[in-house]
């Protein structure tokens, strides 16, 4: 039986508690810690865990509990140091995305998880999902042939008040807007899906919230070998359409699922009708994908769960947190600078370090509010 911590009890915390309790067999969530008094109890109760321990800060759970993985569901400014506080203590870890705000915590994270030989799995839970599964499996199958062109929109809406909790709108709290906090999703399933890009341009602003120093917007461009992508970072948009589209040589296949295949005329102009039998094939290269038993945080904590038993690499690792973290920080720099940015970026790139998006970074407007926390369901995932 794992004994389990986790550290900060917010809206988030509510999915890895859910997840845990779906496998009483294996697990035991003994302990929660809340810098905010009163919280860490609150959720005790909420999920009847009558035998926990509730603490204010993680630094003395750490030391008085015997844990063998912590859960980090804090704000992005804090998962490196408590994710290397964890790992030192010799604790297996789950941090939340995005890893962290800038490579150079990545790295030390990375650091920390090599030295004390635990496990370090970042939460990208959307890989956990029958239709992301599935797209990847026709993906893998080779059939639609080398990607021309991607299009990934992370769609999000999020009213004016989102940017008022206190973390939230600044770029040395939140680390940025919806580029960094919410196309992470995206971002990582567009590295597992196409593979790490060579360069990119983006541009950023901020087009509806007033009351926040980040970005609300991003639009960016990834180049492959041969293949270009443009992504859309977002919470302006209304109806919050996401969704993957990806053109190969011999089809297009989407998320949400959809297959097209093209075959030419004797003038290069499309045949009508296309090609039947490869529309067919992958339709049923798509039916064959076998349901998940777990999905989303249930899915990757299991998996997580499963990797500690059999001493085996989570499916989600801290090198792919680090790498959707690679991306993000090519994009802000690309809009920075109005500027295209090759990868890897390496540590001698200032872009690498923690200080270089703070000092660069444009403030769009003042952080006009800064509230403890706010009443109402918080919704993972487009409401659509
Ligand atoms: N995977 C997803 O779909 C998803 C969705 C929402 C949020 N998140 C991520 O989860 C994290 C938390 O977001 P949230 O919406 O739950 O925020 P939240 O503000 O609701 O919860 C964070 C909690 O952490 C506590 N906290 C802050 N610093 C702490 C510390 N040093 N030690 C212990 N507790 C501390 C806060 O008091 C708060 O209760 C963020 O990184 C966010 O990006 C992920």
């Amino acid at each position: 039986m794992l004994s389990i911590g986790i550290i900060g009890t917010g809206n988030i915390s509510r999915a890895h508690l859910h997840a845990y309790l779906q496998f009483p067999e294996e697990v035991q969530v003994v302990a929660l810690a809340d810098i905010e008094p009163g919280k860490a109890e609150t959720a005790r109760a909420e999920f009847a865990l009558d035998g926990a321990r509730v603490y204010e800060d993680a630094t003395t759970m750490l030391a008085s509990e015997n844990l063998d993985l912590v859960s980090i569901a804090t704000p992005p400014g804090t998962h490196c140091e408590l994710s290397v506080q964890a790992l030192e203590a010799g604790v297996h870890v789950i941090v939340e995305k995005p890893m962290a705000p800038s490579l150079e915590e990545c790295d030390r994270m990375l650091e920390a998880q090599r030295r004390s030989g635990k496990l370090l799995s970042v939460i990208a839970q959307n890989r956990f999902r029958d239709d992301m599964a599935q797209l990847k499996a026709v993906l893998d199958s080779g059939r639609i042939g080398r990607i021309a062109h991607a299009r990934i929109a992370s769609a999000w809406w999020r009213g004016r008040a989102y940017y008022d909790l206190w973390w939230r709108g600044t770029w040395a709290s939140e680390g940025g807007g919806p580029t960094l906090n919410h196309a992470i999703h995206h971002i990582d399933l567009a590295l597992w899906l196409l593979g790490r890009p060579q360069a990119v341009a983006a541009m950023m602003t901020n087009a509806g919230h007033d009351n926040a120093e980040v970005e609300d917007l991003s639009v960016a461009l990834l180049q492959y070998e041969r293949g270009l992508a443009e992504l859309t970072s977002s919470v302006v948009h209304h109806g919050e359409q996401q969704e993957i589209i990806v053109q190969g040589e011999h089809a297009r296949i989407g998320q949400p699922w959809s297959v097209a295949a093209e075959t030419a005329r004797p003038n290069g102009f499309p045949e009508t009708g296309g090609d039947a039998e490869l529309v067919a094939e992958l339709e049923a290269l798509a039916a064959g994908h076998a349901p998940l038993e777990h999905t989303g945080h249930t899915g990757q904590l299991g998996d997580v769960i499963a990797a500690i038993r059999e001493g085996r690499a989570p499916l989600v690792d801290g090198e792919a947190g680090k790498r959707a973290i690679e991306l993000v920080t090519a994009i802000y720099a690309a809009a920075i600078e109005r500027r295209t940015i090759d990868l890897p970026i390496t540590a001698e790139n200032p872009w690498y370090r923690s200080e270089t998006l703070l000092e660069r970074a444009p403030r769009f407007y003042e952080k006009t509010a800064s509230v403890r926390s706010q009443e109402g369901e918080a919704i993972i995932g487009p409401t659509h």
